[in-house]
């Protein structure tokens, strides 16, 4: 379970406690069959430290010293080395931690495109309060804030609601190689995401969903519609399964229907 030095290299340098490489979770979502190469492509991400401590310094510019969203920007690096896919497509950015190691990974494949779809939560006031969503966006930062220059050139990043941008973007791409949840936490929005994405996922794409204590059975039910396990990471609910590598992932009947009120 120990992440090796590289990748222990870019925990320390992101500084989010909750982000250290859970590598029994990639075995889960993988079905383990190269354990060494897993831990080899989490080792890479040793030689990208600039890209950790440049995220980091955005988010401590931005006087947000501790933000980081999403608890497994490590395996997602690993996820996108090893599956390869075309498409990987994300709802909810925010500062942009997911979508930075997305695009890191894309980049070190020198292929595939990353589709994030975000509505900004805006930042109330001038200072950070209470009342403010964690996820607000500081004032004068837009969608991706943390992202790297250098990671930005072919980023496909559409601003507004997923319920209406999703269907759009689906409809555009061929396949779906991996699906990352995490937008509006409630289970009719996850539920009409995933069955958006449904019909272009890949045999073998793996689907992702965080935050699932609120969204109750919405991808129990996938999973089981799929006759696929739901991978948990650890303790946490952060979920995600991998679609049969067989012929078709199997239709629902009625396809997404009518996406929830935005
Ligand atoms: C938990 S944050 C995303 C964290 C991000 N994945 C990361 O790695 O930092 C959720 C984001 O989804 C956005 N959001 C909320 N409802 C949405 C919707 N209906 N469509 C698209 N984005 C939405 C929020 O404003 C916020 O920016």
């Amino acid at each position: 379970m120990t992440p090796g030095k590289g990748a222990e290299r870019a925990f320390r340098a992101l500084g989010d406690p909750r982000s250290r490489p859970n590598r029994r979770w990639l075995d889960g979502l993988l079905g383990s069959s190269d354990r060494e190469g897993t831990d080899g492509l989490l080792d890479e991400l040793g030689a990208c430290l600039d890209v950790e401590r440049e995220i980091r310094r955005r988010h401590r510019e931005a006087g947000r010293p501790t933000y980081a969203q999403f608890r497994a920007p490590f395996e997602l690096y690993a996820l996108v080395r090893r599956l390869r896919p075309e498409h990987v497509v994300e709802t909810g950015v925010s500062s942009g931690v997911s979508s930075a190691h997305f695009l890191l990974a894309l980049q070190k494949n020198g292929r595939g495109t990353l589709h994030s779809i975000d509505r900004p939560t805006l930042q109330r006031g001038r200072r950070f309060t209470a009342r403010d969503s964690p996820v607000a966006l500081p004032p004068g930062r837009a969608t991706g804030w943390a992202v790297p220059d250098g990671l930005r050139a072919d980023w496909d990043l559409r601003i507004g609601p997923s319920q209406r941008l999703l269907p759009e973007l689906v409809r555009e791409l061929p396949t779906v190689g991996l699906f990352l949840h995490d937008s509006l936490h409630t289970a009719g929005h996850l539920t009409f995401e995933l069955e958006t994405v449904r019909p272009k996922l890949s045999p073998g794409a793996v689907v992702l969903a965080d935050n699932t204590v609120w969204t109750g059975r919405a991808f129990p039910r996938f999973a089981r519609s799929l006759e696929v396990p739901v991978v948990r990471r650890g303790r946490t609910d952060l979920v995600g399964l991998r679609v049969p590598e067989g012929p078709e992932p199997p239709a629902r009947g009625g396809g997404a229907g009518r996406p929830p009120s935005l």
